[in-house]
C-alpha cells in the first residue's frame, strides 16, 4: 500500500516507517515524505535515500482550507492511499480528516487519553507518572482523540528529566509504529472495531 509520511521536523518515527518498508514482506512502501516546514531535517534524509519528497509550506498559504486543499492535491497525486503524520506539527481541518477517515494515523507520546497536545513528558513527570508511554491512533477530527490501535509503555525512573523520558519513549515510538501501520493495513483493529473498543474502555 502506498503511504505518505508527514513531517515537521527530525523525523526518526519517518525513518523507522521507511526502515520497515524496506522488508519486502511489509505491507507498505513510501511514496511521499512531505513536510510542512522546508527546513525540516527529516526531509533532507528522505531525499538523500532517494524517496519523493515535498514541501507544502503553510506560510504560503492564506488559510488552512487553501493549505489542505494543496496537501491533499500533492498526497493524491503522489498515489498516497493512507498517511502517517509523524511528528506533523500543523493542526487538521474536518474537512481534511474526514476525505481520509480510516487511512490517517498519528502517533502521540503519551499514553492517550492522558496527555494530549503538547509538552506530555513534562507533564508526566510533574504529576509523578509512574508509567509513561506512546499511542498510534486513528485521526479524528478532535486533536489526539483518535481510536486507539496500540500502545507501548515505558517506567518513568527516579532521575528522569523531559529529555531522558521522551528518548525512552521515542525509542518504543520506532517500533509501535510500523507495527501499528502493518495491523491497521491488514485490517486489525478496524477504524469501526477502534471505535468499539475505545467506547467499552471509557464507558
Ligand atoms: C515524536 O515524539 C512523536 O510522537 C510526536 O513528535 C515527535 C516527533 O519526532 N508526535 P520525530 O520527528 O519522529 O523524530
Amino acid at each position: 500500500t502506498p503511504i505518505a509520511v508527514l513531517i515537521s521536523g527530525r523525523g526518526s518515527n519517518m525513518r523507522a516507517l521507511v526502515d520497515a518498508c524496506d522488508d519486502a514482506t511489509y505491507p507498505a512502501r513510501v511514496c511521499l515524505v512531505l513536510s510542512n516546514d522546508p527546513a525540516a531535517p527529516g526531509l533532507a534524509w528522505a531525499a538523500e535515500q532517494g524517496l519523493p519528497t515535498a514541501v507544502i509550506d503553510h506560510r504560503a498559504f492564506s488559510g488552512r482550507p487553501a493549505f489542505e486543499a494543496a496537501l491533499n492535491a500533492r498526497l493524491v497525486r503522489a498515489g498516497a492511499e493512507w498517511i502517517c503524520l509523524a511528528g506533523f506539527m500543523r493542526l487538521l481541518t474536518a474537512t481534511f480528516v474526514n476525505t481520509w477517515t480510516g487511512r490517517l494515523l498519528n502517533i502521540h507520546p503519551s499514553l492517550l487519553p492522558a496527555y494530549k497536545g503538547l509538552h506530555t513528558h513534562a507533564r508526566a513527570l510533574a504529576a509523578g507518572e509512574r508509567e509513561h508511554g506512546c499511542s498510534v491512533h486513528f485521526v479524528v477530527p478532535d486533536m489526539d482523540a483518535g481510536p486507539l490501535i496500540g500502545q507501548a509503555r515505558v517506567p518513568v525512573l527516579p532521575d528522569d528529566t523531559p529529555d531522558s523520558l521522551a528518548e525512552r519513549v521515542l525509542g518504543q515510538e520506532h517500533g509501535l509504529y510500523p507495527a501499528c501501520l502493518a495491523a491497521a493495513l491488514y485490517g486489525y483493529p478496524t477504524l469501526e472495531a477502534a471505535r468499539a473498543a475505545g467506547a467499552a474502555h471509557t464507558g
